[in-house]
């Protein structure tokens, strides 16, 4: 495994520090939404060292990518992501949106298996699976929740189990696309007592995914896919986890929907 972890470090400088915005159902109005994007679009934009991605509720996702407002800042263009997708093209699917119909929009990202969607939905790591091949397929990049849901001794069998279970039947030409989250449930902001991981409980947990990829996968495929943390992350712990988490960015929640809080937060991710 040490071969490993050399290869790990060496990947996190070369590449850039990914920051994903989840917006969750937020905000209320496009006005707000708008606001929110072009103030962020502004405030990143010479962070070159960072790879910014928005995720936006469905119905804002074509005002951010080729709206007026992606026009007339002449800004670096974000990236955007979706927060789900259903795992069929086309079809009588009421109320789902297609991983096709993403792409076309100019979505580069769709956020798949979050644990809020496995709660209130009954999302299940099968369905979650379906996604994943859906999105890979559509030439979306998956970005995969995987976390336990209370802080305990069950945390590697859980990580473990998803992982296996989401991943084990991808083929391995499309496991270099995919993009990973270490997100305790118990760590999400929205949680009743939530708090985030400590840097040394991400690190031992990226680190197990990783060994966990390495036995399925060969460490070459093992240290290629990056790993995010998510679970209460601002602009004061953003460069700990990096740093000392080894997580190579982060998915954002909360924190994500203040311009200025989250502009700072992707300015202390460059490390
Ligand atoms: P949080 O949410 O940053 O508000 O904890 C993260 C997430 O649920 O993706």
């Amino acid at each position: 495994m040490a071969k490993l972890k050399i290869r790990m470090e060496r990947r996190k400088i070369d590449n850039k520090i990914l920051i994903v915005a989840n917006w969750k159902m937020n905000p209320e109005t496009l006005q707000e939404a708008m606001v929110l994007f072009k103030h962020v679009a502004k405030g990143v934009k010479d962070i070159k060292e960072v790879q910014v991605v928005m995720c936006p509720p469905f119905v804002y996702l074509n005002h951010a990518k080729d709206g007026p407002l992606y026009r007339n800042t002449k800004v670096r263009p974000l990236q955007i992501g979706a927060q789900d997708c259903f795992w069929e093209y086309r079809g009588a699917f009421t109320g789902e949106i297609s991983p096709l119909m993403l792409k076309k929009l100019g979505c580069e990202y769709v956020i798949l298996g979050h644990s809020e969607r496995k709660n209130y939905l009954k999302e299940t790591l099968d369905m979650i699976e379906k996604k994943i091949i859906a999105a890979l397929r559509s030439s979306l990049i998956p970005i995969v929740c995987i976390g336990e849901k209370s802080r305990g001794e069950q945390r590697k069998k859980e990580v473990e189990s998803q992982l296996r279970e989401l991943l084990g039947r991808i083929e391995q030409k499309d496991l270099r696309k995919i993009v990973l989250t270490y997100e305790p449930e118990w760590a999400i902001s929205s949680q009743k007592g939530a708090e985030p991981a400590n840097p040394e409980e991400a690190e031992r947990t990226i680190f197990f995914m990783r060994e966990i990829l390495c036995d399925m996968f060969g460490e070459s495929i093992a240290a290629q896919i990056p790993i995010l943390y998510g679970g209460s992350v601002d602009h004061k712990n953003i460069r700990t986890f990096i740093r000392e988490g080894k997580a190579q960015g982060a998915l954002v929640g909360s924190a994500s929907l203040n311009a200025k809080e989250f502009i700072e937060l992707v300015k202390n991710a460059k490390v």
